[in-house]
Order: C-alpha cells, then sequence, then structure tokens
C-alpha cells in the first residue's frame, strides 16, 4: 500500500503542556516541528488543572527551592529520583517566568506579585508548617497555560494537526526511533510521519478506571505505542487518587479550596484531618487525605443516604474570596453537585486522578531503558515528557502542583535534548521498508472483526476491573484474581469489534485503538501493583506489615526500586532508585508523616 510520508525534524505526539512546551523549543530553534493532536490544543487536558503550578518563588511566605525538594521526595514516599528531583524544583522559578513572558495572566498579589496559595504537602523549612508555593490564575491554571503556550507556538511557527492520532513508533533495525505512523480522524488516512526527533507527550491514561477526573482523551495511547515498541513501562502500580472528586461524577474539585480554607468533615461534622495528619491536617499529602475518607466512610462516618461521601466545606470562607479565587470551582459545584458552596458543602470523594508512572525518562527528556546487557541506555531519537513519563520525580505519591510544574520543566528540557540531538546529525536516517504494516495490520483486525466484542464492553470491563481491584486500598487477594481478570478482559480486547460499520472511519475506530491502549496501561498496573508486597505512597496493601522495623507497611530493604512492566511475556523487571541529586545532600530514608 503507498502510504504517504511527511518529513519533519520533529514531532510531537500531544498538545497539552508538555507537547507545547516542547514545540515552542524546537520551533524557536528553527526546526521543522509537527505536533499530533487528537483535539483541538487548548482542550487538551491541561485545561483542567485548577489549583496551580509550584515553584518556590517566594513572594508570599519565605521558600527555597532546597524546601521544595525535600517535600517532593518526602511526598514521592523516597522512590522518586532526587536528581531528578532536584533539577525539577532548581528549575521552577524559570519555569514560571517563561510562563510570564509568554502572557500568562497570573493572579495577583496587592504589590503585583504572582499570587500563590498552599497545597498539600507543601511546606517551608524542610517539613515545619504549609507554605504558599503554588503560582495561581484563578482556578483556571491550566486553561490560561494552555492559550498562553498555543499562541507562543503560533507565533513560532509550529504546524498543528489537529485531531490527528499517532498509532505506533516507527523503530530502525537498530533500534533508533525513526517517526511515528499516524491516522487522520476525519478520513481515516494513515501517513507517516518521519523525523529525526520524536517527543511523546500524550499525558495520562485515568480512563482505566471507572471513577475519574480525567478526559475521555486520556487513554494512555503513547503508553500503549511505547509498550507495543518492546519500551517497558515504569512503576505504573501508583496511581493517585485526588481526594476531592464531586460525588457521583467524578470532576475535580481543586486542593486549592482546601488551600484557601476548605476542611473536610464527616457526617459528625468533624474536622476529622485533625486526626490524621496533626500538623497538615487537610493540606497533608493526597494519598494520606484519601486514604482518611475512605476510612470515614468505610466506618459509617460518611454522609448522605448511602453514607458514601464527605464534605468539603467553604461556607465559612467570604463569598467574594469564593467569587475571586474559586470562581470555576462554584460553577462545577452547581452543575455537578446541585449545591452552591457559598452556602452548602460539596459531596466528594477520592477518584483516580493521575499516573505516577509511565515511559522511562531521565531529567534531559530521553527515554531510557535497559539495552541487551541490561545496562540503562538512552533510545535514540526518542523524548517523553509530562503525566505520559516517568522522570521520576513523583516516586510513589505526587504532590498536587508538581504536574504542572514537571510538564513545564521537562517539556522545555525534552524539547532542549531534541534540537541538540537533531542539530547534531546531518540527514534523517532511512525509514524501515515495512514503516506502516503493523499499524494497518490493526487498522484491518479491527475494520474486518466478526462476533467480536463491543468497545462499550471492553471499555466497561477495564474499568471495573481497575476500579474494584486496584483502588485506594489493595488486597493481596484482590490483586491476585485483578491479574486473571485483566489478562481475560485482554482477549476481549484482542476481538474487538466496531458494531456499527457506518462508523468505520471515524469516532468507533478511534475508540477501538485508545482501547487497544487502555488495556496496556491496565495489563501493566494490575501486573505491576500485585508483584509489589509492601506499602508505599499510594499503594497500601492490607498484607504488607505495619511495625517498627516497617513503618506504614514501607520495606526499604527489599522494595526501595523501581518497577520495570514489559509488554512481552508480562514480565517484571527492577532497576535502582537514583539517591544522589545533582548537588546536594541526598534526603535521607525516614518515616513519613504529615
Ligand atoms: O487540585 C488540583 O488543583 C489539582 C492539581 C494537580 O493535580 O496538580
Amino acid at each position: 500500500m503507498n502510504i504517504p510520508v511527511f518529513k519533519f525534524d520533529a514531532v510531537i505526539v500531544g498538545a497539552g503542556g508538555s507537547g507545547l512546551r516542547s514545540a515552542i523549543q524546537l520551533s524557536e530553534a528553527g526546526l521543522k516541528t509537527a505536533v499530533l493532536s487528537k483535539v483541538f490544543p487548548t482542550r487538551s487536558h491541561t485545561v483542567a488543572a485548577q489549583g496551580g503550578v509550584a515553584a518556590s518563588l517566594g513572594n508570599s511566605d519565605a521558600d527555597h527551592w532546597h524546601w521544595h525538594m525535600y517535600d517532593t521526595v518526602k511526598g514521592s514516599d523516597w522512590l522518586g529520583d532526587q536528581d531528578a528531583i532536584e533539577y525539577m524544583c532548581r528549575k521552577a522559578v524559570e519555569a514560571v517566568v517563561d510562563l510570564e513572558h509568554y502572557g500568562m495572566p497570573f493572579d495577583r498579589t496587592e504589590n503585583g506579585k504572582i499570587y500563590q496559595r498552599p497545597f498539600g504537602g507543601h511546606m517551608s523549612n524542610f517539613g515545619e508548617k504549609p507554605v504558599r508555593r503554588s503560582c495561581a490564575a484563578a482556578d483556571r491554571t491550566g486553561h490560561a497555560m494552555l492559550h498562553a503556550m498555543y499562541q507562543r507556538n503560533v507565533k513560532a511557527n509550529t504546524q498543528f494537526f489537529v485531531e490527528w492520532m499517532a498509532l505506533d513508533l516507527i523503530r530502525d533495525s537498530e533500534g533508533v526511533v525513526v517517526g511515528v505512523t499516524a491516522l487522520e480522524m476525519e478520513t481515516g488516512q494513515v501517513v507517516i510521519f518521519h523525523s529525526r526527533a520524536v517527543i511523546f507527550a500524550t499525558g495520562g491514561s485515568g480512563r482505566i478506571f471507572a471513577s475519574s477526573t480525567n478526559a475521555f482523551i486520556n487513554t494512555g495511547d503513547g503508553l500503549g505505542m511505547a509498550a507495543r515498541a518492546g519500551i517497558p513501562l515504569e512503576d505504573m502500580e501508583f496511581w493517585q487518587f485526588h481526594p476531592t472528586g464531586v460525588a457521583g461524577a467524578g470532576v475535580l474539585i481543586t486542593e486549592g479550596v482546601r488551600g484557601e480554607g476548605g476542611v473536610l468533615r464527616n457526617s459528625d461534622h468533624e474536622r476529622f484531618m485533625e486526626r490524621y495528619a496533626p500538623n497538615a491536617k487537610d493540606l497533608a499529602s493526597r494519598d494520606v487525605v484519601s486514604r482518611a475518607m475512605t476510612t470515614e466512610i468505610k466506618e459509617g462516618r460518611g454522609c448522605g443516604p448511602n453514607k458514601d461521601y464527605v464534605l468539603l466545606d467553604i461556607t465559612h470562607l467570604e463569598p467574594a474570596t469564593i467569587m475571586k479565587r474559586l470562581p470555576g470551582i462554584r460553577e462545577i459545584s452547581m452543575q455537578f453537585a446541585g449545591v452552591d458552596p457559598i452556602k452548602e458543602p460539596i459531596p466528594v470523594v477520592p477518584t483516580c486522578h493521575y499516573q505516577m508512572g509511565g515511559i522511562p525518562t531521565n531529567y534531559a527528556g530521553h527515554v531510557v531503558a535497559p539495552d541487551a546487557s541490561g545496562r540503562q541506555a538512552i533510545i535514540p531519537g526518542f523524548y517523553a515528557a509530562g503525566e505520559c513519563a516517568c522522570a521520576s520525580v513523583h516516586g510513589a505519591n505526587r504532590l498536587g502542583t508538581n504536574s504542572l510544574l514537571d510538564l513545564l520543566v521537562f517539556g522545555k528540557s525534552a524539547g532542549d535534548s531534541a534540537v541538540a540531538d537533531v542539530k547534531a546529525e546531518a540527514a534523517h536516517r532511512d525509514l524501515p521498508a515495512n514503516a506502516a504494516d503493523y499499524s494497518l495490520a490493526r487498522l484491518n483486525a479491527i475494520n474486518t472483526q466478526k462476533d467480536g466484542v463491543s468497545v462499550f464492553e471492553a471499555r466497561q470491563a477495564i474499568a471495573r476491573t481497575m476500579q474494584d481491584h486496584a483502588g485506594v486500598f489493595r488486597f493481596a487477594d484482590l490483586l491476585k484474581k485483578g491479574v486473571t481478570q485483566i489478562l481475560e478482559v485482554e482477549k476481549q480486547v484482542r476481538r474487538l469489534e466496531i458494531k456499527d460499520k457506518s462508523q468505520i472511519w471515524n469516532t468507533a475506530r478511534v475508540e477501538a485503538l485508545e482501547t487497544e491502549n487502555l488495556i496496556e496501561v491496565a495489563k501493566a498496573s494490575m501486573i505491576s501493583a500485585e508483584a509489589r508486597k509492601e506499602s508505599r505512597g499510594a499503594h497500601v496493601r492490607d498484607d504488607a506489615p505495619d511495625t517498627p522495623e516497617f513503618p506504614n507497611g514501607r520495606n526499604d530493604k527489599e522494595w526501595l526500586k523501581h518497577t520495570l512492566w514489559y509488554r512481552e511475556g508480562n514480565r517484571i523487571a527492577y532497576k535502582p532508585v537514583q539517591m544522589t541529586p545533582l548537588t546536594v545532600d541526598t534526603i535521607a530514608l525516614k518515616t513519613r508523616s504529615y
């Protein structure tokens, strides 16, 4: 088949925060840069980020990048790589200043500086007390950020391919990445993007869970493509449940609400976080708050007719503060929960929000994986940034507002690395002769499947399996059954059929392709979770002993290591955590409490 070939210096897959940030570096360096996106760039999931981006500007409280680094290592339950964490926290101020120069409309303090609010787990002076570190544009920070960076890209002549879905990575016989195949969603045309650098910025995969704050586009496309190309996925057992999703709807209510003074209450009207985290209270780390909420509900102190949610209360705040700092939250509460938070508390439950794991990278944005001899090696031509990547700065649990920071810092570093590598190479490497065959075979199977399983059924099966077997608390027997079940679901996904054939060129086919990516993420997550026999950060199991030797069930002797899941054979391997930062002393292991 004659497949059109589009030639670029660099191809970025995904037009959210990390994709747009990388693209600025490439286009401004004069490279011919394509950005592929399933949706219009400013509708990417970054648009949903509400509460802010972390940076130790010190505009409202004294602050320092080293304190931010300490909080991030502690938040990660020591699974984060300390070189990457130091890099990110040191670069944070510059990342925010860059945005300011792109025209980002941050809120202001009375003296005109960027407004900052407190967020969970962010403390001053190595864990002493909450600090105002999150730089915010009301409760629409991601929205403002996308617009500022999209406009900067338009100015820099980045070429956008909107409503295009990348299908597969193309690697040559030496394993070098030389492009991607992609589908134009409107026409069904398959095209090869031949390039000297491919950056994955495809975001998260939270749609593997039934209750999720994630957009419907968050289907792990980058992770699926990487896994099919033989690249392992790192630390996929660690999924963050955001404490405050609207009960029954899953829509995000920013942690910034608690940053502005909101508190969580149970059916006794008790501010229960005082019992679980006496120092940080409602501003403890997300995993801690989500577990506390789940415990309150399990022990019968939930609210509502079914006692299955708790309340987020801001009725004591000035209405003017709510209207100025949290206008979007008021709108969401009225639309999705039917309550005006000025007058009544909001019903909330922990909801899947963020994947801490992803495609393994170093802090320069290169994808790194073990080579044939087991040595960690850069995969030439391939970069990743943002939620689809694992640098690893979030380890076992991410702090709120570090996601926007991650995508800015590593979007830029991936872009810079690609610029340097492309400029060092004289020409494009050749495409393999069969570059599109694999993608075409996948499409053909979907088009011709008979008596198969509908995409809806398969997706429901994935989401229910993940929700029931790998939630906020994890149980050894449920994880074991979850592995068997998800492998059964995989068999259904291999027989996906588009029931309404009139939809074959359009959304139904895209949904089938997305489902093939979701199943890879779900398998990686369940199998990695079953294999990790300790509790750490967001991964808490019933059979991990909580003893003085292993406080909170964390076992540093055996499990201070990153998981690598390989699609082939569902093989698990491990690699060490980078405990040595770039310039400062190691943040030493200790028991985590707030
Ligand atoms: O709560 C929030 O505004 C979410 C922020 C984040 O996930 O970083």
